[in-house]
């Protein structure tokens, strides 16, 4: 219990008098609070003054406005409002102000503080909308610009297999030639030795094209190159000719419309049909390996004499070992000798024509004509650079 004031005490002393705690001094000026002490003379703890409050609180709206980076502005925070800041320093000192004090000093820091932190945060979302401005700048795509990778493509396995047969011909010395797949009535047929009613005209499914008095259609075989070759060339000629021809054909999975063959011709004095069964066997080794025979079934073609079928075989074609006919073959008719001006009687030769696609599906064990035409770069690719 207390006992009666002996004398008048202060409204402060009264209070802490009712605390049980020891008097301590005022501020000397108003609005201000001590650090407690009981010795004012030794202590050396800062007072919660309104100067040091509002020095901490300009020093730290300094450092944030000066703050250019969120890194620096993190610095910044653990230097003015972290736990060893100035104002977390004078926040310590509350818990020895007087009590009738605390509310004043209290708002005065809490203010302080409230002040610093809405400023960081201000701040942050400032740099943050800056950081990403200038992010987005750095890593900004253009996306109508060109692209700068480009997805490997692939080689058509028909296209590949045309190079390395011709590539057999170049290496026994023979030339390559093309021809054009428009071509003229001419060169695929009458100069080929068909007659104007020769059923094989229809027989070949042929593309006429308009004007039909142009007389132009599409090739439907490469033997035209063969005469090309002979009216362009001086004699004695070994040329060969991989290219696209056309047929009515529907497009199903053994026939299309569009597909390649490999025409060769080779006409000299003296060459005869030994000549033509010793290149096939050749090629045909060089294509498909050693194993490959060739066999040669009479036939008809207009512009050979005498022609035959050609057909090969190989122990480990898809389906196994069996006769594939391939492709027509013959010596070349005397009279498309003369539609190349070139005299029978001193020159001779001979001309074989196959298909490309054919020996994909045979070799290659390719099942559908689709895949061949369709474009899917994923076919071309499962052959890779060499079929
Ligand atoms: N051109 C003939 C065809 O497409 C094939 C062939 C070419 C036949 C050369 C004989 C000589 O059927």
């Amino acid at each position: 219990m207390l006992s009666a004031p002996s004398r008048p005490v202060s409204h402060r002393n009264r209070a802490a008098i009712a605390t049980g705690q020891p008097p301590r001094r005022s501020p000397l000026n108003l609005g201000l609070v001590s650090a407690p002490t009981e010795n004012p003379t030794t202590t050396s703890e800062p007072a919660i003054s309104e100067s040091a409050v509002s020095a901490a609180v300009t020093a730290a709206l300094t450092a944030i406005s000066a703050a250019e980076t969120s890194v620096a502005l993190k610095a910044v925070r653990t230097e003015h409002a972290g736990e060893s800041s100035p104002l977390a320093k004078l926040n310590a000192l509350m818990r020895s102000v007087p009590n009738d004090q605390k509310a004043a000093a209290g708002k005065l820091v809490g203010q302080a503080r409230g002040r610093v932190t809405q400023a960081l945060t201000a701040r942050e979302s400032e740099i943050g909308a800056a950081e990403a401005t200038a992010q987005l700048a750095a890593e900004a795509v253009d996306v109508t610009a060109a692209a700068s990778t480009w997805t490997a493509g692939a080689r058509h396995p028909i296209s590949v297999l045309m190079e390395r047969a011709a590539d057999v011909f170049v290496a026994m010395g023979w030339e390559v030639a093309e021809g054009p797949e428009l071509e003229s009535e001419w060169f695929n047929f009458d100069g080929l030795n068909f007659d104007e009613d020769h059923p094989a005209r229809a027989m070949q499914d042929t593309f006429f094209v308009e004007p039909t008095d142009a007389h132009l259609v599409l090739r439907t075989q490469t033997s035209p190159v063969q005469l090309r070759a002979l009216l362009s060339r001086e004699l004695p000629v070994y040329v060969v000719g991989p290219g696209r021809v056309y047929r009515t054909d529907e497009l199903d999975a053994t026939h299309t419309p569009v597909f390649h063959q490999i025409e060769g011709i080779a006409i000299d004095k003296g060459l005869t049909m030994a000549h033509l069964r010793g290149t096939l066997d050749h090629f045909v080794q060089a294509l498909f390996g050693p194993e490959a025979k060739v066999r040669l079934r009479p036939n008809y073609f207009p512009f050979t004499e005498p022609s035959a079928e050609l057909d090969v075989w190989h122990p480990t074609f898809k389906d196994g070992a069996r006769w594939i006919e391939w492709g027509g073959c013959g010596m070349v008719h005397p009279n498309v000798l003369r539609s190349a001006g070139i005299d029978p009687e001193i020159y001779s030769g001979f001309a074989f024509g196959v298909g490309a696609d054919r020996a994909l599906m045979f070799r290659n064990d390719v099942k559908d004509m689709h895949d061949m035409v369709e474009g899917d770069v994923r076919f071309s690719q499962q052959f890779g650079m060499n079929v």
